[in-house]
């Protein structure tokens, strides 16, 4: 490694946990025009510049018609491979050691893709990612909101062969008018089976859909939660328990939660003691992976090198990872930060 003199540099090398990424939405254009002709699928789109145009979008369900339509090209095992192991090369080129990874079965079982088909090749990229790269990491299996509870608990009844493989249940999708309270049982069941679980709150929804998820679905963390931030109640609360908070910072800004990058809340959460961490959501439609968001949101709210090591920090603790594994990352951490904060111009 070179000496570390810009704050850079110093985001790039940084060891870094991602802990809220959605793997259908790392498929790149190029990625997808090459599935799409493969499994002979029939595109609205020929070429990745017009898919890149295609990518504006007002609101979150303006993104997800997208992004479902693309995920529509996955079919086979090799697909989902395909799909993981292009994620995982490029973590690693940001320094990414450890990633926990949501899939939504629902968007390939609808559609008459077999669970196992799905998982087993997520998981088989994951078992070359910890070989070749180094990198660990964890599923999450993500439920759609937008489609009922019996569809939910018919998913986690697949899961159960699986349950090796699987950490967590999450909830995402279309947030308002699909409140956590909706899965209050699915979430339960999941709880007794072993499952953690963590959920989608306060992106679009308000400050009551985050206290649904902490109070009724159990959260180890909560995905997104900046709606978080209009309850004083909500926020004690979250800081005093130390419920972390995954945000999103491009996805924020293209989804239109956030107006500009300098009205981002991410330095005012880490002010009030909350556990933030930087993720990247769905990188190929938002323009960009976990370094570009750090990156985004040191230029917008003049961030130093204390904040990215507090931001690093943050995303290991917050992970799934055990105690140990945890505190052997959280050393590695703090010794770059000594040998390095210093000579940042
Ligand atoms: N929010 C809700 N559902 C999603 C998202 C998101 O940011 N990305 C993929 N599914
Ligand atoms: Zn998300």
């Amino acid at each position: 490694m070179n000496a570390i003199t810009s704050i850079e540099h110093f985001i790039q090398y940084i060891p870094k946990a991602e802990l809220h990424l959605h793997i259908e939405g790392t498929l790149e254009p190029e990625l997808l025009l090459k599935i799409a002709e493969r499994n002979q699928v029939t595109l609205n789109y020929q070429s990745v510049d017009a898919i890149k145009k295609a990518y504006q979008f007002n609101d979150l369900q303006d993104f997800l018609d997208i992004y479902y339509e693309g995920a529509n090209v996955l079919r086979h095992e090799i697909d989902f491979f395909d799909l993981t192991w292009a994620y995982l090369e490029k973590a690693h080129s940001q320094n990414i050691v450890h990633t926990e990874i949501f899939f939504d079965p629902q968007t390939h079982t609808e559609r008459g893709v077999a669970f196992s088909t799905v998982i087993n090749g997520i998981h088989r990229a994951l078992l070359k990612g910890q070989e070749e790269l180094g990198i660990s990491s964890k599923i999450i299996m993500s439920i759609l909101r937008h489609l009922d509870e019996i569809s939910a608990l018919k998913t986690l009844e697949e899961a159960l062969p699986f349950k090796e493989w699987i950490t967590a249940i999450g909830l995402d999708s279309s947030e308002i008018g699909n409140p956590p309270s909706k899965f209050a049982r699915v979430f339960e069941k999941a709880k007794n089976e072993g499952f953690e679980t963590v959920a989608h709150a306060g992106e679009e929804g308000d400050a009551d859909y985050v206290r649904e998820a902490i109070e009724i679905l159990k959260v180890a963390r909560i995905d997104h939660g900046n709606r978080s931030l209009e309850d004083e109640t909500l926020i004690k609360h979250i800081v005093e328990n130390q419920i972390p908070l995954t945000i999103c910072p491009l996805s924020n800004l293209k989804l239109k939660v956030v107006k500009e990058a300098v009205y981002h809340p991410l330095l005012e959460m880490l002010n009030l003691g909350m556990v933030a961490t930087v993720n990247s959501d769905d990188p190929a439609y938002f323009g960009g992976y976990i370094n570009e968001n750090f990156l985004t949101m040191t230029t917008a709210l003049n961030l130093t090198s204390k904040h990215i090591y507090q931001l690093s920090r943050n995303s290991f603790v917050a992970s799934f990872l055990t105690q140990g594994e945890k505190d052997k990352w959280l050393t590695v951490i703090d010794l770059f930060y000594e040998q390095n904060h210093g000579r940042i111009q």
